[in-house]
This record gives structure tokens, sequence and C-alpha cells, in this order.
């Protein structure tokens, strides 16, 4: 530092005045940063002026101490100023950008359901469920022993061609099941009466798609076994299922029927009030007392046990229920319908 004492110290107040305006130009953290560096960092103008007060007299170094003071407190006071300016802009401007609308209305989202078959397969189960009975389920490829041979299905018996069986290609006597029935005949395997057991699951037969046939379809199988259990207990029974489902004032009648595996058997049928006082009776299920045969093939003692039986188609059910006029609805997938219910 060459310049005369005097100098000196009007050039801190001129310091003073760029220091001021460079610290009000500074537009962001950075930019102030690079002023305080560059008045006051160790290669600054200040820095040597401050160093050169060792080489004065006390009168001088008295003056530019005062000048160096001024300029420090006026420095530092702005600094301090514009700093804490620039962080609360900086705040403001993320505020502002990351701001959330809380008066939006939310977005819709569009909610799933059940498919109505679902529906009414629980609802079918819960009746069940509150009578006592457990559920049990089964593979739908099915061993030919289970579908057929111990339901009592032999195989030469027209129900093996009546039931339109889809084989299993590359595998001996596997069959898609063609009713739930075989998951009874695994039930009874392995458990000893008393017993009360619903079998819900899909089916399969090779029927031709139309309004009311589907080559895949629903049932709800049942089956109870104990001792002294009669038809009466299994038309009380499916009273009690039509009249949960269908409503209280329903009637049902059994016609005779045939099927290998329950005698006697019976076509269900519950009655209904349609539109002009017009009165009937529509078909729901097929049911019966179980083939002596089919319980000791089981190893379940017929001079012991007595049971009864019941199929129940989902769809069939739903269809009556729903007002459902054609099967194929179920099985397409069409938004609006699936909304419906
Ligand atoms: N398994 C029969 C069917 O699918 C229904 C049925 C079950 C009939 C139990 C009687 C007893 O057609």
């Amino acid at each position: 530092m060459t310049d005369a004492p005097e100098d000196a110290v009007a050039r801190i107040v001129e310091l003073k005045a760029e220091a001021l305006a460079a610290i009000a130009a500074a537009d962001d953290t950075p930019a102030l940063n690079d002023v305080r560096v560059r008045f006051t960092g160790k290669r600054s103008v200040l820095a040597d002026l401050q160093k050169g007060m060792r080489d004065l007299t006390p009168d001088e170094r008295k003056e530019r101490g005062q000048a160096l003071n001024s300029f420090r407190a006026a420095f530092d006071a702005a600094y301090q100023a514009r700093e804490e300016q620039l962080a609360g802009a900086a705040l403001a401007a993320r505020l502002e950008a990351e701001r959330l609308d809380l008066t939006l209305p939310p977005r819709h989202r569009p909610r799933g359901r059940p498919n109505l078959l679902t529906q009414v397969e629980h609802e079918m189960l819960e009746v069940f469920i509150g009578m006592g009975y457990r559920v049990a389920e089964g593979p739908e490829a099915e061993a030919g022993l289970f579908n057929f041979d111990l339901l009592n299905i032999e195989s030469d018996h027209p129900a093996r061609q009546e039931m339109d069986t889809i084989y299993v290609a590359g595998f001996d006597d596997v069959v898609l099941r063609t009713h739930t029935s075989p998951v009874q005949a695994r039930v009874m395997a392995v458990q000893d009466p008393p017993i009360a057991v619903v079998c819900p699951g899909r089916t399969y037969r090779a029927d031709a798609v139309d309004a009311t046939h589907s080559p895949v379809f629903s049932q709800v199988e049942g089956l109870v076994i104990g001792e002294d259990i009669t038809m009466g207990d299994l038309r009380g029974t499916l009273l009690a299922f039509s009249r949960a489902l269908f409503g209280a004032d329903r009637q049902i009648r059994l016609r005779p029927s045939h099927f290998p595996f329950t005698e006697p058997s019976a076509e269900v049928d519950v009655s209904f009030d349609g539109p002009g006082g017009n009165h009937g009776w529509l078909e729901i299920l097929g049911a019966g007392m179980v083939d002596p045969n089919v319980l000791s093939m089981s190893g379940i003692e017929p001079e012991r046990y007595a049971g009864f039986a019941f199929g129940i188609g989902i769809e069939r059910v739903a269809m009556l229920r729903y007002g459902v006029t054609d099967i194929r609805e179920f099985f397409e997938a069409d938004a609006r319908f699936l909304a419906h219910f």
C-alpha cells in the first residue's frame, strides 16, 4: 500500500459506498457471497489497507482504524439484512412452487367390485355357513375316479356322455370336472360323519354357447351325512335356502328325477310371482338322498348313516334373482353390465 494515509481513508469511504451498492445488487445468496469475498476477503483492497496500519503514526492509525470500523459496521449490517431478505425470498419461491391447492376437487377413481356371480356365490355360501356347513374346494382338472366312479357313474353309464365331458389331452382319465360333486367324494374319502359341506366352484361341459348354456359355469353343491338324516331334512334345508335368497314368501316343490349318485332324486322348483299376477315354478336345483352304494364306496356304513346332496347352478340363481336373460352377460366383461350390480 503506497498511497498517502489521507488518500487511504478517502478510499475506504469510497469502498464502503461501492460495497453497499454491490450488496444491494446481489440478487441471490451465491452472488452475495461473492461480494463479501471481493470486498473483505484475504486478497481484497480492504485487507491491504488493514495490513498497512502497522506502518502508520498513532494518529494516522486511529483515523484509518475508525474508517475501517465504520466500513465494517456498515458492511456487516447491510450484508446481514440482504442475506435475510434473499433467504426469505428463496423460501417464498419454494413455497409457491410446491404449493398444494387443497380446494381442488378430488380426482374420480372408479372402483372395481366383485362380478355378480361372485357376489351371488358368496350370498349362497353365507346361507349355508349360517346353517353350520363348512366350505370345501377341489381341483377343476379332476380324476375320473372322483368325477364319475365314486359317484356311481360307471364307465359305460350314459351320464358320462350326457354330461358332455371335456377330457384333458395327454392324461389318462383326467377330465375338467363336470360338476362339483367330486369334491364331496373327496370329503367322504377322508372324513367320517357327521359331514356338512358346501362345495363351490367352476365346472365344465362341452356345451355350445347360447343364452342359457356356457361350457364354463359354476355350482354350489352340498352334502350332509349323519345318523337319521331324512328327505324331510333335505326339504327343510332347501326351503330355508330358497327363502333366504329369493324371499320369505317362497314355496318349493320337489319333482321326481334321476341322478346316478342319489336315490331317490328330485328336481327342485321355487315359486315365483311374475308380472300381471302370474304365478309359477322355476327349476333351481337337483337333489336327492345319497345312494347307499356311494356311501359304501367311500367307506361310510349305509346301515348306520344316511345323507342328502344337492347341486345348484350359480348362474341360474343369479339370472332368476336379477332378471338376467342371457348367461353370456356374466362372461363378456362389459363394464356397463358389471357396474349395474
Ligand atoms: N351333480 C349334479 C349336477 O351337476 C347335481 C346334483 C348334485 C344332483 C347333488 C343331486 C345331488 O347335475
